[in-house]
């Protein structure tokens, strides 16, 4: 039997939003979300009917080379979320708010997250942490902004968490892991991304919420799933977390696109005639005798 792929039709489809977020829970129908970064990825995702679009802070070390993600600051974020908004017109677009753009008082907090809607075009911010971010989360959905809580690893806390490393793995560490969802649902988040927590655990937290809960190494029993996008296209191979699936291999599909146009380049294979313009040959012959019958073209 032939295998004939079939790529989704594009259709227009109608904006997600929180409210759409709460409705897939209860219908139990799974949330997708992707990261993404620029403009013609977001379109694709986009195309392809991806409920969610998150611009990560994880553009820091997918994109532009940082160690981790402490050092991405708002301008950068903004930048990216503009790229990304004017690809994508149907996901949700969450903007994720960068280490220090939240922490320092919930006036800088809510400022900030109303910079992500008012000059980064996405529809609501993600912030890291549980208990200790209450006041922020508070403040900033009083304005209007609806917050994603990301629990678990957190990596803007790599210092403090001595790495990235799987959290709530001892029966005290998932206690206050599962009380921190309920604060944060409390508080009002309309969605939780679980970061790097075990599997039972995060199916546990997400039987408790009425929220959904986005997973991102925390097993199948999550509302939705969420990917750093350079992971799952094989593209980035600084290293790659147990919990990604790769999808394709980018990064061999590209190396190899490389070598091949260096070699074209240098053989003269490319550019070849279908890639060339040419001029008509009457105005070629007429160009020629112009330019020779000029005193001092030397012909
Ligand atoms: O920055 C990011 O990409 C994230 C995901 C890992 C959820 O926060």
């Amino acid at each position: 039997m032939s295998t004939v792929s079939v790529i989704p039709p594009v259709v227009t489809r109608k904006k997600v939003t929180t409210l759409t977020f709460r409705q897939k829970k209860e219908r139990a129908e799974p949330i997708s979300m992707l990261t993404a970064y620029d403009y013609s990825t977001a379109l694709v995702m986009d195309q392809v009917g991806i409920d969610s679009i998150l611009v990560g802070d994880s553009l820091g070390m997918v994109v532009l080379g940082y160690e981790n993600t402490l050092p991405v600051t708002m301008e950068e974020m903004l930048h990216h979320c503009r790229a990304v908004s004017r690809g994508a017109k149907s996901s949700l677009l969450v903007g994720d708010m960068p280490f220090m753009s939240y922490q320092v008082s919930t006036e800088e907090a809510v400022r900030n997250a109303g910079r992500f809607l008012q000059n980064g075009g996405m529809d609501c911010v993600k912030l890291e942490g549980g208990r200790e971010r209450l006041a922020a989360i508070r403040a900033i959905i009083q304005a209007g902004i609806p917050v994603m809580g990301h629990l678990g690893l957190t990596p803007q806390s790599v210092h403090l968490l001595g790495g990235f490393r799987a959290q709530g793995k001892t029966a005290a560490a998932a206690k206050r892991l599962l009380e921190d969802a309920l604060m944060l649902e409390e508080a009002g988040c309309f969605a939780i991304v679980l970061e790097s927590v075990p599997t039972q655990l995060a199916e546990y937290i997400s039987s408790k919420l009425s929220i959904p809960t986005i997973g991102i190494g925390a097993g199948a029993g999550c509302d939705g799933q969420v990917l750093v996008s350079p992971d799952m296209l094989g593209m980035f191979d600084r290293f790659t977390p147990k919990f990604v699936k790769k999808y394709v291999d980018l990064h061999a599909g590209m190396e190899k696109a490389f070598v091949d146009y260096m070699e074209d380049v240098q053989t003269h294979q490319f550019p070849g005639a279908e890639q060339s313009i040419f001029m008509d040959a009457g105005e070629w012959q007429e160009f020629l005798k112009n330019v020779q019958s000029q005193p001092g073209s030397g012909d």
